[in-house]
């Protein structure tokens, strides 16, 4: 019987060593369109399908939590028909995935602002919440109007009115306790953070937790992203030595 190259890759994976916590910066749609003449938005719907393939992927996989970052602090800079679209993709995604995602027994989290994403799309990021609360198989956390350095501005302004307020003495303040006052406060750091579309930068992604996660940076543009892709981050991950600091 002829072997199926995707079969055998994700045979190597050592099914007892995997991250717990992926994370993943979903980057090149735009660059997928313009090599096809298509607007930028085809390569964000082509993207949003990617979103589909790997959630389930990573499900199967059991991986416990999984970070996406959808749409940036500075993302808000892009053009208004763009944010617009995207806007729309997240919604059409939760409509068409929803069912799936909770059957599945997913967890749906987000980090970023709520309050600045329109209030169409907030409906419809809080209903995929709310549907999906008390699931337990995998966290899929969603970087929504996040930005790592706003994230630690307003976990260090939250942290100051707790201690103004008594809640919390100074002496208290330790990286076990300020973890609370990020939005990732439930969930562990990401062991192993991806980043596809050729750019070898973190752009402003989870800055607090990243501080010993291993990277695996890619051409590969997330349009064209697939699990064989994924299996290979994973297996090249298994192969580092993770020290933290230590011999
Ligand atoms: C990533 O693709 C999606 C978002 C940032 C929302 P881009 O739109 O950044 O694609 P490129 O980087 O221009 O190719
Ligand atoms: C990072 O991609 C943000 C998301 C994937 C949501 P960008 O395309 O915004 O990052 P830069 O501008 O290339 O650094
Ligand atoms: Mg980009």
């Amino acid at each position: 019987m002829e072997r199926n190259p995707v079969t055998e890759l994700r045979e190597k994976i050592d099914m007892d060593r995997l991250p717990s916590h992926i994370a993943i910066i979903m980057d090149g749609n735009g660059r997928w369109a313009k090599k096809r003449l298509l607007p930028r938005t085809a390569g964000h719907r082509e993207g949003m399908k990617r979103v589909i393939d790997i959630v389930q992927v990573a499900s199967e996989l059991n991986i416990k939590y999984l970070s996406l970052y959808a749409f940036s602090t500075e993302n808000w800079k892009r053009p208004k028909e763009e944010i617009d679209g995207l806007m729309k993709l997240l919604v059409e995604y939760i409509r068409i995935e929803l069912d799936r995602i909770h059957r599945n027994n997913i967890k749906i989290q987000t980090m970023g602002d709520l309050s600045k994403i329109p209030e169409f799309a907030r409906k419809e990021i809080k209903r995929a919440i709310d549907t999906t609360q008390n699931n337990t198989k995998m966290v899929l956390n969603i970087g929504l109007n996040y930005g790592g350095r706003d994230e630690i501005i307003r976990g260090i302004k939250s942290l100051l009115e707790d201690i103004r307020m008594g809640k919390i003495n100074i002496e208290e303040v330790d990286e076990g306790s300020f973890k609370n006052y990020l939005y990732t406060k439930d969930i562990p750091d990401p062991d192993l953070l991806i980043r596809p579309s050729g750019e070898l930068r973190i752009s402003n992604f989870m800055l607090y937790q990243i501080a010993y996660t291993e990277f695996w940076f890619s051409d590969i543009l997330w349009p064209d992203f697939k699990e064989e892709h994924l299996y290979m981050a994973i297996i090249d991950y298994q192969r580092r030595n993770r020290r933290f600091g230590g011999i």
